[in-house]
């Protein structure tokens, strides 16, 4: 394939399918039930959803918009809204990047898992496995250690999976999807199916959906259910844009839209049956009440659920199929990253694909290494704190003032409108005008008082900054340094868009 030839989704079923694929993984069905049962259950539900109509549907329609319509990559489309927001592109893509390096090795935890699961290797105690013998967990974020060899191998199999999958771009991934999107929720249907007919599964369920009404005045609630809407639809990293630039002219935005959103919260919302009724049931094991099962995020996956497994009927095969299913849920998510970044390097350097996918994946496990020390995990928090709270929110705003402020919105809607099965009306205007501008800054604006009141999660001020503040600032630096280049590469190619003006036409 010559050097910037365009390669466009084998159809649009392949489009969808990627999208979905890159929306669901680890944020739906480890992320999102954690954030349920830390928020009281059904509570967030409600938060969840409002946050999913008034922010991520109008966003996930800007960005198909400003990928397909405007066209190219994240800093490319920006670029051509308006040549001062091109850097907010290559902002995404960053953010985007940190956060691949460690979901990654997320992924190689679970690989590490898959094969745990033939001999059940955690025994007894799971928890004393997942942290003394898997991590090897150090007694703190500054004592690093050395690299542990098995999540070594695990991550350096991971990044050889990502490259095969995007080898030829949208072509390949096209292919990938069929399964990578099926497969998993076979597995979730066994999994639901078998966790309902637990004994004690209800009182998990139940849990899982009355709502507490009086939560909902809990600011924090909001903001996690914002966050979680952003980070599980994969907007604001650049992703969904690159995506979308790979769909033939003309293709239905709105629809697709609508589909990818609604089956990525249909699957958070059914896993959540499944984790909910296994959780219910390990409970009445215990003897405790659900809401005293879990105390930490990565314990549901790797510790919460591994001690269910053990009770379970054919107990390796659950687990087997429960990390599969992580497997294949995450690694399009993953890819989906990497894409977004090699789309942004071969439209603005015009560098071959074959070279990008090497590149940005060789630098990636290279960072990825720290995450496999002894003291991994707490990077791995610190630095998902920032990337997500931050870099996300920071995207979010930034990308829809700039379609919203600088661009003019009511064009862009009716030219989505032109090609779109489902028509929207006035209040995407609004939404991207103010709704997502507004949720986003202020998010913004508690999580930066929050961190200027104290480190996140009691780590050392040090830590937070080299986890923290330097990945931010090459974000935001980088941007603009390479923000640069895209917009040379677009005046070389005299596409520029007047900021008055609709779109070029496709
Ligand atoms: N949406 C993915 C998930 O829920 C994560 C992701 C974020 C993927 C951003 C791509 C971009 O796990």
């Amino acid at each position: 394939m010559a050097v910037g030839e365009k390669v466009y989704w084998d159809n649009r079923m392949a489009f969808v399918l990627a999208a979905i694929g890159s929306a669901i993984g680890l944020g739906n069905i480890w992320r999102f039930p954690y954030m349920c049962y830390k928020y009281g259950g059904g509570s967030f539900l409600v938060a969840y959803l409002v946050a999913l109509l008034v922010a991520g549907l109008p966003l996930l329609i800007l960005e198909f918009s400003l990928g397909q319509k405007i066209g190219g990559s994240a800093p490319a489309s920006l670029g051509k809204v308006s040549k001062n927001f091109a850097w907010v592109g290559w902002m995404a893509i960053i953010v985007g990047f940190f956060i691949t390096t460690y979901y990654s090795v997320i992924m190689s935890w679970a690989a590490n898992y898959f094969v745990h699961s033939f001999t059940l290797a955690w025994g007894n105690d799971p928890k004393t496995f997942f942290y003394t013998n898997v991590l090897g967990l150090s007694d703190g974020i500054l004592k690093i250690g050395s690299p542990r060899l098995p999540l070594l191998i695990g991550l350096a199999i991971v990044w050889l999976w990502i490259v095969l999958s995007i080898w030829k771009g949208a072509r390949t991934v096209s292919k990938v999807v069929y399964v990578t999107v099926t497969l998993p929720w076979l597995i979730l249907i066994v999994l639901v199916i078998g966790g309902l007919t637990l004994p004690g599964a209800f009182d998990g369920i139940k849990y899982y959906l009355t709502p507490d009404w009086k939560a909902l005045l809990n600011a924090e609630l909001w903001q996690a259910a914002f966050t979680q809407i952003f980070f599980s639809l994969s907007v604001g990293f650049g992703v969904m844009i690159a995506y979308a630039s790979f769909l033939k002219p003309n293709s239905d935005i709105v629809n697709n839209a609508f589909i990818v959103g609604l089956s990525n919260c249909a699957t958070a919302f059914v896993g959540g049956f499944a984790v909910f009724s296994a959780i219910g049931y390990y409970a009445q094991l215990q003897g405790v009440s659900v809401a005293d099962v879990m105390n930490s995020g990565p314990e549901l996956a790797f510790v919460t659920y591994p001690a269910i497994i053990n009770h379970l009927p054919f107990a390796p095969l659950m687990g087997i199929l429960f990390f599969v299913m992580l497997l294949t849920l995450a690694i399009d998510s993953a890819f989906s990253l990497v894409e977004a970044v090699v789309a942004g390097i071969m439209d603005t350097f015009g560098i071959g694909r074959t070279k990008t996918n090497i590149f940005v994946a060789v630098l990636a496990f290279a960072i990825g290494v720290i995450y496999t020390t002894t003291a991994g995990l707490y990077w791995l928090d610190l630095v998902d704190h920032y990337m997500t709270f931050f870099g996300l929110f920071a995207v979010a705003f930034l990308e829809a003032v700039a379609v919203g402020w600088f661009f003019d919105t009511e064009k862009l809607r009716k030219k989505i409108n032109s090609t779109s099965q489902m028509h929207i009306g006035k209040w995407w205007v609004i939404s991207v005008k103010f709704i997502v501008p507004l949720s986003a800054l202020i998010l913004l604006i508690i999580t930066v008082i929050g961190r200027i009141n104290a480190s996140y999660g009691g780590y050392p001020r040090v830590s937070e900054l080299f986890g923290g503040w330097i990945p931010i600032l090459i974000a935001v630096l980088g941007g603009i340094v390479l923000g640069k280049f895209t917009i040379k590469m677009i005046r070389k190619d005299n596409v520029i868009v007047d900021t008055q003006d609709a779109p070029p036409s496709i």
